[in-house]
C-alpha cells in the first residue's frame, strides 16, 4: 500500500492535491490511503489541521483517510476523527493513557486502530498492547516536519514486526512513515513494510500519481513474490 502524505501537499487546494493521487484507471491504481498529519504544537513542535479539515477532506475524496495524530491526549481526540469517517486512526504510544481501551474506542467508532512508535521507543514492551490495534505505524524520521532524512535503524523493528505478523502473534498492517523515497522504499520493504507512507517524495514531484505508481513499482521490484497478485 502507498500513503501519500498531504503534509507536503498545498493546503490550500487539499482537493485537487488528493485527486493528483487517486485512481487514473485499472492500470493506475493511485493511492491505497491518504496520510493526513494531526500536528498540535505540542506533542511535537509542529501545528498542522484538525478535525474540521479532515471532515471536509473526507468529503471531498474517495480515497480513504489514515489519520496519523501527533498531539497529546489522544485517548480524548482521537475518536472524533473515527466517527468523521477516517478509515485508520493512528495515535502515539508516547501520548496515550490507556492504548487498549483508545483501540476498543476508535473500532467501536467504526476506524481501523492504529499505534505508532517514534524512532527512539523500542517495540517489545508493546506487543501486547499491539495485540488490540490493526495497524503499526512505525516512524522513521523524528515526528514533526517533512523531508527529513529516513533513519535505517528503525528497519530493526519493523523486522520484529513482521516477524510477529508471519508467525500469527501479531494480525496488523505494518506502516513506516518518513524519509520514504525512491532511495529508501526498496530497504522498507525488504524489512518487510505493508504500507508506505511519502510526503516530499510524492509532493514534491512534478506529478504525484507518477511518483505513486514509479513508488510502488519499486516496491513490487524489491519483493516480487510477496506482493505479486
Ligand atoms: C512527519 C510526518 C510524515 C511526513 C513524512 O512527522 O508524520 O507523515 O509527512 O514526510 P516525508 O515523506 O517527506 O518524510
Ligand atoms: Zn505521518
Amino acid at each position: 500500500m502507498i500513503a501519500p502524505s498531504i503534509l507536503s501537499a498545498d493546503f490550500a487546494r487539499l482537493a485537487e492535491e488528493a485527486a493528483a493521487v487517486g485512481a487514473r484507471g485499472t492500470d493506475e491504481p493511485g493511492a491505497d490511503w491518504l496520510h493526513v498529519d494531526v500536528m498540535d504544537a505540542h506533542f511535537v513542535p509542529n501545528l498542522t489541521l484538525g478535525l474540521p479539515v479532515v471532515q471536509s477532506l473526507r468529503a471531498a475524496t474517495d480515497i480513504p483517510l489514515d489519520c496519523h495524530l501527533m498531539i497529546d491526549d489522544p485517548d480524548r481526540w482521537a475518536p472524533g476523527y473515527a466517527e468523521a469517517g477516517a478509515a485508520n486512526v493512528t495515535v502515539h504510544v508516547e501520548a496515550a493513557r490507556d492504548p487498549v481501551k483508545l483501540a476498543g474506542n476508535l473500532r467501536a467508532a467504526g476506524a481501523l486502530a492504529g499505534l505508532s512508535i517514534k524512532p527512539g521507543t523500542p517495540l517489545d514492551p508493546y506487543v501486547e498492547v499491539l495485540r488490540h490495534y490493526d495497524t503499526l505505524l512505525v516512524m522513521s524520521v523524528e515526528p514533526g516536519f517533512g523531508g527529513q532524512s529516513f533513519i535505517p535503524e528503525v528497519l530493526d523493528k519493523v523486522r520484529t514486526a513482521r516477524r510477529l505478523v508471519d508467525t500469527g502473534h501479531l494480525k496488523l498492517i505494518v506502516e513506516i512513515d518518513g524519509g520514504i523515497n525512491a532511495d529508501t522504499i526498496e530497504q522498507a520493504a525488504e524489512a518487510g513494510v505493508d504500507c508506505f507512507v511519502a510526503g516530499s517524495a510524492v509532493y514534491g514531484a512534478e506529478d504525484p500519481g507518477r511518483a505513486v505508481a514509479a513508488l510502488r513499482a519499486s516496491v513490487q521490484r524489491a519483493n516480487p513474490h510477496r506482493w505479486a497478485g
